[in-house]
């Protein structure tokens, strides 16, 4: 089976996913979308968010791709309802890792940095009641985080201004574990990892997804064990160099007007 694993990002975050994915099924073609122009979803309303993934479905479907990861979780908390209604493929959605947070916090506290758009939605409700019952939730909108990310100043000190103030009332309530619940932020580590202590684990969905897209191509019998030199390719309509700098100089990304 030699079709296309489909993933789709409001930028660049979600190459943090692709890389999972790659690591873990090294013998699959894959697309990647950075819908970067638009960027970043985290503030759109619901129709809006809807509409983009809409649009970057269709881009992928047109692609002749199998399954699709929808590799930003704003989009997932917003349009993965939508889209498993409307499309006939499977769609792969991403969710904040609050359930092993909850489970394995010893000080009951446990911190979340998300976009207003996954922290607001009715699927990051129902999972937090579900899995944090008795579990101090310090959620916090990583504002103006993205914005930084997709023009390349991961490492500037406006990036670490924000994160000191973001952390701040997390550290305040002794929170053990740190939910990154946006595909962007696992690119963050390095700069959190000088502002909070060492006890603090830091977990993100990239690991989970990649297992929960190869259990639905086994459950579909599409998975490719075969390929030795999978086609990967990568796609943005913002600036192609934010994304190579992440991913490194032997991938290319291909500028789309889109
Ligand atoms: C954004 O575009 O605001 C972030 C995407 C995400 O939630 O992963």
């Amino acid at each position: 089976m030699e079709q296309t694993i489909g993933i789709f990002d409001s930028g660049v975050g979600g190459t943090s996913i692709w890389k999972e994915l790659n690591t873990l099924l090294p013998h699959e073609h894959t697309i990647y979308l950075a819908d970067s122009k638009y960027a970043p979803y985290g503030s759109k309303s619901k129709d809006e968010i809807i509409a983009l993934s809409k649009k970057n479905t269709e881009f992928l479907l047109s692609k002749g791709c199998k399954i699709i990861v929808v590799a930003c979780n704003t989009a997932t908390t917003n349009a993965i309802h939508y889209l498993r209604e409307h499309y006939n493929v499977p769609f792969i959605g991403i969710e904040p890792a609050i359930k092993p947070a909850a489970l394995n916090t010893k000080t009951k506290a446990v911190g979340i940095l998300a976009t207003k758009g996954t922290l607001s939605s009715e699927l990051f409700h129902k999972t937090t009641d579900l899995f944090a019952n008795g579990i101090k939730v310090v959620e916090q909108i990583g504002e103006g985080i993205v914005p930084l990310i997709e023009s390349g100043k991961i490492a500037s000190d406006e990036m670490k201004a924000l994160l000191k103030m973001y952390m701040k009332p997390m550290l305040d309530a002794n929170i053990d574990y740190l939910v990154l619940g946006c595909t962007h932020y696992p690119y963050l580590v390095p700069q959190l990892l000088e502002l909070i202590p060492s006890h603090i684990k830091i977990i993100d969905s990239g690991e989970a997804v990649a297992k929960q897209t190869e259990a639905v191509l086994r459950q579909h019998e599409c998975l490719n064990h075969t390929t030795n030199t999978p086609t990967l390719q990568f796609y943005s309509n913002g600036n192609p160099k934010v994304m190579s700098q992440l991913l490194g100089d032997s991938y290319t990304v291909e500028y789309l007007d889109f």
